[in-house]
């Protein structure tokens, strides 16, 4: 069974004053296997947070479905959902999403805290993770005294320190410096190899290497996908860049 079946989904956005109608998602479709790492890429506007949104089940399709381990989202109950979530997924938001009242720690312990776990184990959990994001010595600061590239490792933190099956990153690496972007893609990989499966959003064609498949989003379809195969991170990197040159200039859609 797949991890997540996405099936012929649909957004369209109203505004508010009910004149304007953006279609963000015309039909999606694709499925994602366990310990499959799948990057997403597509221009500004394409429907990338649209569609991770849809897929955390923080905003609902206009129509079509998404299956988590076989379950119909649509279907699990209002009251269930947040512990279905925090049961099974991780998620990097765009703009971190840390709360400010809270140290980086707090903001980490946060999806443990939730699910009752003690504090010596949420200690324990943590303590390898800090060491390899490297934010250790920050743990006691609060978002706003930490850099934008900081706040971005707390956030990954956050999403997995339950270990959750399915990571959703958005933009994992847009705050982050060249060497820190590497790291957290070293990262990424590492997870991905213990089993835990990833769905990452990215403009970065390097970040994208590191992915097993890439999908291609454009006008709110999936325009192409990649897969890796025995590629290497630069030949990756070269058939990415390739295809969104095709992507950018218009281009018939492939398979
Ligand atoms: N809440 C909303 N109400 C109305 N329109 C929206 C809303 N959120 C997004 N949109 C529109 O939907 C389209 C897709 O937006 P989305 O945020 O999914 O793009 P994106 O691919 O994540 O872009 P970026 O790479 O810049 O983050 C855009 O045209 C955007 O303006
Ligand atoms: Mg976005």
């Amino acid at each position: 069974m797949s991890l997540l079946d996405v099936k012929n989904v649909k957004k369209i956005y109203t505004t508010r004053f009910g004149g304007n109608q953006v279609e963000a998602l015309k039909n999606v479709s694709f499925s994602v296997e366990p310990r499959e790492y799948v990057a997403i890429m597509g221009e500004s506007g394409s429907g990338k947070t649209t569609l991770l949104n849809i897929l955390a089940s923080l905003d609902k399709p206009t129509s079509g479905k998404v299956y988590l381990k076989g379950n119909d989202m649509a279907k699990v109950k209002e009251k269930e959902l947040a512990a279905f979530r925090r049961q099974n997924l991780g998620f990097v938001f765009q703009d971190f999403n840390l709360l400010d009242t809270f140290s980086l720690k707090d903001n980490i312990f946060l999806p443990l805290v939730l699910s009752g776990k003690k504090y010596e184990e949420m200690e324990k959990k943590l303590a390898p993770i800090a060491e390899r994001l490297g934010i250790k010595s920050l743990l006691d600061k609060f978002p706003y005294e930490v850099s934008g590239g900081q706040k971005q490792r707390a956030a990954v933190a956050r999403a997995i320190i339950t270990k959750p099956q399915l990571i959703l990153a958005d933009e994992p690496t847009g705050a982050l410096d060249s060497r820190a972007a590497d790291e957290l893609m070293n990262l990424f990989s590492v997870i991905n190899n213990d089993g835990q499966t990833i769905l990452m959003v990215t403009h970065s064609v390097k970040a994208a290497s590191n992915a097993k498949r890439v999908l291609f989003i454009k006008d709110g379809e999936v325009f192409h996908q990649l897969y890796r195969g025995n590629l290497t991170n630069e030949q990756m990197y070269q058939k990415i860049a390739d295809t969104l040159t095709v992507l950018t200039t218009g281009g018939e859609r492939g398979e």
